[in-house]
């Protein structure tokens, strides 16, 4: 019985480490789908975001921005990014700024 508890506990615990996992690579697709054309592969910028005026992500102003000025960021759009509201649902959203946070490391 005691043998039964502990694999119910480590199968548990198994699932909370894997999913903020899942999170981010579902992120990762969101990203690479819509997101990568303007703010490149790595967070650097390509040719058509560096023209649009985008900033790495690594940039001091976006790595001391909160997830909450992201998140507005993206659902209403900023200059000449366009706007995610109803593109992306918020949990898209949510997966997307997490991805952010790995390319600003
Ligand atoms: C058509 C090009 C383009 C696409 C596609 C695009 N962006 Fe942007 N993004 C920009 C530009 C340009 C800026 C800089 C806006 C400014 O500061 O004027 C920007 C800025 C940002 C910022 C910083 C916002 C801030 O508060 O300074 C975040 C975060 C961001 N984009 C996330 C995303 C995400 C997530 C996606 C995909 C869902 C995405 N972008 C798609 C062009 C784009």
């Amino acid at each position: 019985m005691k043998f039964i508890q502990t694999i119910a506990a480590v199968s548990v615990l198994a699932v909370s480490i894997v999913t903020p996992a899942f999170a981010q690579s579902a992120g990762g697709a969101t990203y690479k789908a819509k997101c990568q054309m303007c703010h490149g592969a790595d967070g650097q910028p390509t040719a058509t975001g560096k023209s649009m005026k985008a900033l790495p992500f690594n940039a001091p102003e976006l790595t001391k921005a909160s997830n909450a000025t992201l998140i507005a960021s993206i659902m209403n759009g900023k200059g000449r990014m366009p706007a995610y509201a109803g593109k992306l649902t918020d949990s898209q959203i949510k997966d997307v700024v997490a991805y952010i946070r790995t390319l600003q490391k």
